[in-house]
């Protein structure tokens, strides 16, 4: 495993592995590693030749009054993690390698990031539509791997590669929970004991809403009663809305398309981001498609054994 800080010493070794055909995956992250990384981590070696994973805590996604200077930071742990999860490029800019002097042009994303976290974190997904635009442009990976957990933040760079055409295919890794439920974070560092305990009733709430989704109830304003009603744990729910899982925008009253059950809490002094994906089970198919699709089957295994002649 090989640890970069310079831009133009990353992208010489890439270009050796470009060169020699392999297939890159990048895993960008803000550092303090867990399990939910080490998932992205897995998935790019399972899928790529190479894995690069580039660890900076990027400062334009940061509001003034937000945890930018507390944010935990762990390199060395960040390191070991890396190496058994078998990551082969590590990429540590500091900031002014990444924004030097005279830095002036920002990426604006849409309506994608107005609600949600766009809402309440206002210039948030300017900084990281600029800061994973840049990485993009740098690492320019085959495939790049993001965390359900930041649903907003999937919707937003999953829009931003269409509309600059960037050539880069975006994987979502679904959430990696404990054991109770609560998603893993590198903020759930800051909860105290107690709080880690209170913290639990997110997921909860989450998962009331999709047993009760899977039971068939599509109200979308009793979906969301049903999750704040175990929520009474955190200091302060900032959001807990129903979305339409592709466009993030509002569901009126019925839940007809795949949809997205987000919130965020202040559990104590920490702010806590969670989500639940509630998608309408397939159709169930009539008597006579059941009898087309079978009919349709035997077909098949008719052709494949004996040849196309069979038709
Ligand atoms: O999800 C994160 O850790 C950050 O928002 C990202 C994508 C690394 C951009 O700074």
């Amino acid at each position: 495993m090989q640890t970069f800080r310079t831009i133009k010493a990353l992208t010489q070794c890439l270009k050796g592995y470009r060169t020699a055909g392999l297939r890159v995956g990048f895993v960008p992250t803000m550092g303090f590693l867990h399990a939910g990384h080490r998932a992205l981590i897995a998935e790019s070696v399972a899928r790529c030749d190479i894995t690069v994973v580039s660890i900076f805590v990027n400062p334009t996604q940061f509001g003034p009054n937000e945890d930018l200077d507390r944010y935990p930071r762990a390199l060395e742990a960040d390191h070991d993690l890396c190496r058994t999860a078998g990551v082969n490029l590590i990429f540590v800019p500091d900031a002014s390698e990444i924004y030097p002097p005279g830095f002036q042009t920002y990426v604006e994303p849409g309506p994608v990031a107005e609600p949600l976290c766009g809402a309440v974190r206002p210039g948030h997904f300017r900084g990281v539509a600029t800061v994973v635009s840049k990485l993009f442009a740098i690492v320019q990976p085959e495939v790049a791997f993001f965390g359900q957990k930041d649903f907003q933040q999937c919707a937003v760079i999953r829009q931003l590669v269409r509309d600059l055409n960037l050539n880069v295919e975006i994987v979502t890794v679904p959430t990696v929970r404990e054991a109770d439920g609560l998603a893993l974070s590198s903020r759930n560092s800051y909860l105290s004991a107690a709080d880690r305990a209170r913290a639990r009733c997110l997921s909860r709430g989450l998962f009331a809403a999709h047993a009760a989704f899977q039971a068939g109830e599509r109200d979308s304003q009793r979906l969301v009663d049903l999750a704040r009603a175990a929520m009474t744990e955190v200091n302060r729910l900032q959001y807990l809305e129903l979305r339409n899982a592709e466009t993030l925008e509002a569901i009126p009253e019925l839940v007809e398309r795949p949809a997205v059950l987000c919130v965020a809490a202040y559990v104590g002094t920490t702010r806590l981001i969670d989500n639940v994906l509630l998608t309408p089970p397939p159709t169930a198919l009539s008597d006579h498609e059941l009898e087309l699709v079978s009919r349709a089957i035997g077909r098949q295994a008719t052709v494949a054994a004996e040849g196309p002649q069979a038709l």
